[in-house]
């Protein structure tokens, strides 16, 4: 039997690290996580080697620790392909603390593309987020829509980010990279063992609706109703996790088997449908037999109109399709509250 093929995940046991660990492991790849485990918990380990019946190699250190990437490369020469989830996300954190957000997010890319460069063909996928069109002047969005000034230092990160890949990309050919702008990732996995641990009060949605329904809040405020938009809230591209993380999956192999032309691609993955707060609350009440406590207050500052993706690309070129009805998204986000606030 062929040996399996070494994965790097960083912030492997995260929110959608651990989602794309366990779709790895089901497609056959041996996966190594590194995770500092700053926002994440050791044992997110035991719900993924439930799923999948074994457990991956983990290694806990900061990857702003040079010396240790080094050597952790010098240990694994054999790794093919890095994703790179490992950053801070918190957008209000990141304006209190630029400086924290521009060293972790960007020390880190750094020192692993240091490491990816110059031994030979390397495969590399970078966490982006759809953060970086701002206000989109066109829907649905499309990768060429230009990328507009960041509202913060996190979504600074994302373009900087980006823009890193893509100079070290220009000048070494034998790395390959990928770039998945994330719109709005939803749910828990099927299995119910692994799903999202918001630390502290949630800032997204979803999860401030779950912690809602299982009082744990109060209400949910509804930032605004007086959007240009059919029922005035923001409208967005809610996509499955595990959705996102097969695309993770099949950029990787895209990457593997035969490497992308222009060596540097970037890709929309969201569901290319829009969806309003006030249709997600539905949802959720649809799917929970629960009605919802919710007030609508003031809009919150940075936040756009309307994003959702066209896909088009990510079809096509990585034959890749989200395929999960919202209402069953969020029915996996609610069996995964009910089942951390009982344990
Ligand atoms: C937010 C971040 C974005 C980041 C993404 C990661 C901001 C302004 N943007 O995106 O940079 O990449 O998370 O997932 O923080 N909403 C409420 N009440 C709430 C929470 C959210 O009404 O308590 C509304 C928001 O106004 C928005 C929608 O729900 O219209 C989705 O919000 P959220 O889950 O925070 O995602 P984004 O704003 O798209």
């Amino acid at each position: 039997m062929a040996k399996p093929i070494k994965i790097l995940v960083t912030g492997g046991l995260g929110y959608i690290g651990s989602h794309t660990v366990v779709e790895l492991q089901q497609a056959g790849y041996e996966v190594v996580i590194i995770d500092d485990c700053s926002n994440a918990s050791e044992a997110v380990l035991e719900g993924i080697a439930a799923i999948t019946g074994k457990p991956p190699h983990f290694e806990r250190f900061d990857l702003r620790e040079k010396k240790k990437v080094i050597d952790f490369f010098n240990r694994h020469p054999d790794i093919k392909g890095t994703i790179h989830f490992a950053a801070s996300k918190a957008v209000g954190e990141s304006v209190e603390k630029p400086l924290l957000y521009y060293e972790n997010n960007l020390g880190s890319l750094v020192y692993l593309l240091q490491q990816l460069t110059g031994r030979g063909r390397r495969s590399f996928i970078f966490s982006s987020s759809c953060t970086v069109y701002g206000q989109a002047d066109a829907l649905p969005i499309t990768e060429g829509a230009p990328v507009k000034p960041a509202e913060s230092p996190y979504g600074n990160t994302k373009q900087i980010g980006e823009e890193i890949i893509g100079d070290t990309c220009r000048v070494h050919p034998e790395l390959q990279a990928i770039s998945l702008r994330y719109f709005n990732p939803i749910g828990a996995h099927p299995s119910n063992m692994i799903g999202e641990l918001p630390m502290g009060i949630p800032q997204n949605l979803v999860p401030f609706i779950t912690q809602t329904a299982a009082g744990l809040r109060k209400e949910l405020s509804v930032f605004g109703d007086d959007y240009p938009t059919p029922d005035g809230t923001c409208i967005r591209d809610y996509i499955y996790v595990v959705d996102l993380a097969r695309a993770h999956v099949v950029a990787l192999q895209r990457l593997l088997e035969e490497g992308n032309q222009e060596n540097y691609e970037v890709f929309n993955i969201g569901t290319g449908t829009g969806t309003s707060v006030l249709e997600v609350i539905h949802s959720f009440e649809r799917v929970s037999g629960k009605a919802l406590n919710y007030q609508i207050v003031g809009r919150r500052p940075g936040d756009v109109t309307q994003a959702y993706a066209d896909t088009s690309k990510a079809n096509k070129t990585l034959g890749w399709k989200a395929t999960t009805a919202l209402d069953q998204a969020i029915k996996t986000a609610w069996d995964w509250e009910q089942k951390i606030r009982a344990l």
